[in-house]
């Protein structure tokens, strides 16, 4: 590391010890706010937040979302080359639901097994993400405003299909016989911001949603892990509509009429929205690949220069992707077309420290010569049978034709963020129980890895699209006495102050603090789920924030001063206050220094 250092880059504040308080700690000198939890009443009729659950599902698609995830702050101003930290556009996802916190007396299953369609519509409408316009009032406190901004995206929102796979055969639904729209996101984990200030959320564990009966599955099903039942039974509305039976793809469906066996290929994908045009159509950009996309992160974009982002897929073994976009920036031109156009690479690490991009392309001779060798054999659990018919069928099949590339199966990649000095990007591996002590690799030394760890890399020749890059490791997660090694020399030594597992959120602010959020196990030694603050260069870690029981911290942003940092709560069980004993919000926090100072300075 070359320690580009920045004067600016400080943790001053008194970390927070480990703690079991259903509550949000933060170091002493420091506030915190709860702040658009779930049910919050945010467009057309504003409808009231009922604690007990009752509202209905029409009123749910007015009100924020479950289960707070990846976040984002836009100055009002943005687009003006303005930087407003007292007004703006939080953008926040909403990864998942709790069917018991959503409903009066959880969810309700009828005698002939199917679920009422008012459940079921309000589910729906959890998932997605909200957007609020916000504003600091003269207090220092910050308000929703009834605003024409505000606006919340669903499991039910129309959006187009971009890219390669837009107009695909296999993305052919009853519901876009052209094959280029689809209806709705879903598990919408992290998010990334592009360059020209639009957002983007990932989706995650989207396999989860979908049923299929059919055997043989289709590999697409196969590999994805989509099974013979949902998460949440939302193809057994008991109105057969053809919004809900959609989320059944065996071929002779649900419905007798509609055949949405490949309704399930309409996701898994970045979904790119302005949040400055609340009737934009939602688009999903297929050519970053289908997985389950963590969230996306924007390598600063150059003028003259491809756009390059990067995503991890978190599953067990599965892989990290980056895409270099074929056009380059024009700062005055520059918009998502840009990412409907480009290679997609998945990482290699070699166990000597240097690591390969390996482009998913049909027109990469390499890769055509892989995939061709091994038409016939077994690739991890599939047979691989037919050479992919282009690029729209190689991208349904991203993880596929990563395994073909040959590429190294990881800890389970979560969010990434780039060092806005020296460019190097950071990854946390968050764990994974499976690994076997006899398939570990320089890179995923731990076997089992039950704790996680952070790894990084500088790009060849500083060219964010370089092929080749060289990669270590910046911290491993653990108790108290972890050590970090590197050339024998111990460079981090977790004490109380800051042990930590399974990181998952990763953010860089203005002033290159890495801000670690942690998504594990909770109880002692560690305390409920946190968030650290580190600094790239010493590798100095401190803890800022403990959650609330059982939650986990996920989504971090501040305003551009750096003077009101907004993090996301998900899934506790008891809290906020009032709904200890009712149903429980996921929720935003918002954070502010006491003295109006930086937040971790
Ligand atoms: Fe939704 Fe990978 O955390
Ligand atoms: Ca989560
Ligand atoms: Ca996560
Ligand atoms: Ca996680």
């Amino acid at each position: 590391n070359d320690g580009g250092g920045s004067e600016s880059l400080t943790l001053g504040f008194e970390p927070v010890a480990p703690t079991d308080a259903n509550q949000i700690t933060v170091p002493a000198g420091y506030t915190a706010t709860v702040f658009l939890p779930w049910g919050t009443p945010v467009t057309g009729a504003y409808p009231d937040f009922d604690l007990q659950a009752n509202n209905t599902g029409e009123q749910q698609e007015q009100q924020v979302g479950m289960h707070h995830d990846g976040m984002h702050y836009f100055p009002i101003d943005v687009n003006e080359g303005g930087s407003s930290s007292t007004e703006g556009l939080l953008v926040v996802n909403h990864e998942y639901i709790d069917q018991n916190a959503a409903h009066p007396n959880g969810p309700t299953t009828l005698e002939n097994g199917d679920r009422p369609a008012d459940e079921v519509r309000k589910e729906i409408a959890s998932h997605g993400i909200t957007v609020a316009h916000i504003k600091r009032d003269s207090n220092g406190q910050w308000d929703l405003m009834q605003s024409a901004y505000n606006r919340r995206i669903t499991g039910a929102t129309p959006m187009d299909l971009r890219g390669p796979v837009r107009g695909a055969a296999k993305v052919i639904t009853p519901y876009s016989t052209n094959g280029t729209r689809t209806r709705g996101t879903l598990n919408n984990c992290a998010h990334g911001v592009t360059p020209w200030n639009t957002y983007m959320m990932a989706e995650e564990n989207w396999h989860g949603y979908f049923v299929t009966r059919d055997e043989p599955k289709p590999k697409e099903y196969q590999r994805a892990g989509v099974g013979t039942e949902s998460r949440y039974d939302w193809e057994l509305a008991d109105s057969r509509a053809d919004e809900y039976v959609r989320f059944d793809a065996t071929s002779t469906g649900a419905s007798a009429t509609d055949d949405y066996r490949n309704e399930p290929n309409g996701f898994g994908f970045m979904v790119e929205f302005d949040p400055f045009k609340p009737e934009s159509v939602p688009q999903k950009r297929t050519a970053l690949g289908k997985f389950g996309h963590e969230g996306v992160i924007f390598a600063p974009a150059t003028e003259g220069e491809p756009v390059v982002c990067y995503s991890g897929d978190d599953r067990r073994f599965e892989y990290i992707y980056k895409f270099v976009s074929a056009q380059p920036y024009r700062a005055d031109t520059a918009n998502g077309s840009l990412l409907d156009n480009g290679t997609l690479y998945v990482a290699r690490f070699n166990d000597d420290g240097s690591g390969e991009w390996l482009p998913l392309s049909m027109d990469d001779a390499g890769f055509v010569q892989k995939m061709e060798a091994a038409v016939g054999t077994q690739v991890g659990d599939i047979q691989f049978d037919e050479a992919f018919a282009n690029q729209a069928d190689l991208l349904l099949n991203t993880r596929l034709a990563a395994d073909i590339a040959g590429a190294t199966p990881m800890d389970r990649p979560e969010w990434g963020a780039v060092d806005p000095l020296t460019r190097e990007v950071y990854f946390n591996l968050t764990n994974n129980s499976q690994r076997e002590e006899d398939d570990t690799d320089p890179a995923n030394p731990n076997g089992p890895n039950p704790w996680g760890h952070i790894i990084r890399w500088k790009e060849a020749g500083g060219d964010q699209s370089a092929t080749e890059f060289e990669w270590d490791i910046f911290v491993f997660g653990g108790e108290s006495g972890t050590q970090t090694v590197v050339d024998g020399d111990v460079v981090v030594e977790l004490d109380e102050s800051n042990q930590f597992n399974s990181p998952d959120g990763l953010w860089f602010d203005a002033d290159r603090r890495l801000w670690i959020q942690t998504d594990g196990r909770w109880g002692d030694p560690w305390g409920n789920n946190m968030m650290l603050a580190s600094n790239p260069d010493t590798r100095e870690i401190k803890r800022f924030l403990v959650g609330p029981s059982n939650c986990e911290v996920t989504g971090v942003v501040t305003t551009p001063d750096q003077t009101s940092m907004f993090v996301g709560i998900q899934h506790p069980v008891a809290w906020p206050e009032e709904s200890a004993e009712g149903h429980p919000r996921s929720s935003c926090v918002v954070i502010t220094r006491d003295d109006g100072g930086v937040i971790g300075a």
